[in-house]
């Protein structure tokens, strides 16, 4: 029987929707036991959120997810770009129109009719990740293989400055994926979604 309920999310997203996620959880909970290596901010994480035991496991890890965060990334992108899906889904995007979605957010007034289309706020909220992974990356390269990329390097302030990078890049994505998560328990169909695509 066909079903006739319009697909919000199509197949290919959804899967690397769910790769992406399980790619940073990884990534994230490795890369804090390597931080934890050398605490160059001078606090420890709890070791219960990290992955690995030691630092030479957490490299295991970090550079076995790497490669699934990169691919899966690029391919999300290039489908994004070819589909047209990106100019359509997140574009356009003012800050008028931010603000204004922002506050009937806060006023608990923004309505959630058209689960097709994302609102200003979701627009710049995933805009703001997909830049924040590439920074990610690019400084996670930097880290890997200094000498190879020298120009990344000296654009992010040398090997000390893309530590400092890509650790704060690390938090801003955790502050995203914190925000994400409440957003969908307040929102929980959406997340119906992004399972079944309907
Ligand atoms: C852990 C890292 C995660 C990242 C970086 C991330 C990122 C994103 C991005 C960029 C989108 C928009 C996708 C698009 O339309 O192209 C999205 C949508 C969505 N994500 Fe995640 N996500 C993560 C984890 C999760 C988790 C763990 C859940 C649920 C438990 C979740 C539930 C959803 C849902 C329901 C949507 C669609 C939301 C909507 O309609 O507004 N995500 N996510």
């Amino acid at each position: 029987m066909k079903n006739s309920e319009p697909v919000i999310h199509p197949g290919w997203l959804r899967a690397m929707h769910w790769i992406n996620a399980l790619a940073v959880v990884v990534m994230i909970m490795s890369g804090l036991q390597i931080y934890n290596a050398t605490v160059f901010l001078g606090f420890a994480i709890p070791k219960s959120i990290t992955l690995g035991g030691w630092l030479g496991g957490a490299l295991l890890w970090h550079f076995a997810a790497m490669w699934v965060l990169g691919a899966n990334g690029i391919v999300y992108l290039c489908m994004n770009l070819f589909t047209r899906r990106l100019a359509h889904k997140f574009f356009p995007l003012s800050p008028k129109a931010f603000f204004a979605d922002a506050l009937a957010a806060l006023k608990g007034r923004l309505a959630h009719a058209d689960p097709t289309q994302y609102n200003a706020v979701q627009r710049a909220a995933y805009l703001f990740v997909m830049l924040d992974i590439a920074l990610l990356i690019l400084s996670g390269l930097v880290l890997w293989k200094s000498v190879q990329f020298p120009l990344v390097r000296e654009l992010l302030g040398g090997y000390e400055g893309a530590r400092l990078v890509h650790f704060f890049a690390m938090a801003a994505l955790s502050a995203f994926i914190v925000v994400h998560l409440v957003m969908v328990l307040l929102v929980p169909r959406t997340l119906v979604y992004m399972v079944r695509g309907r």
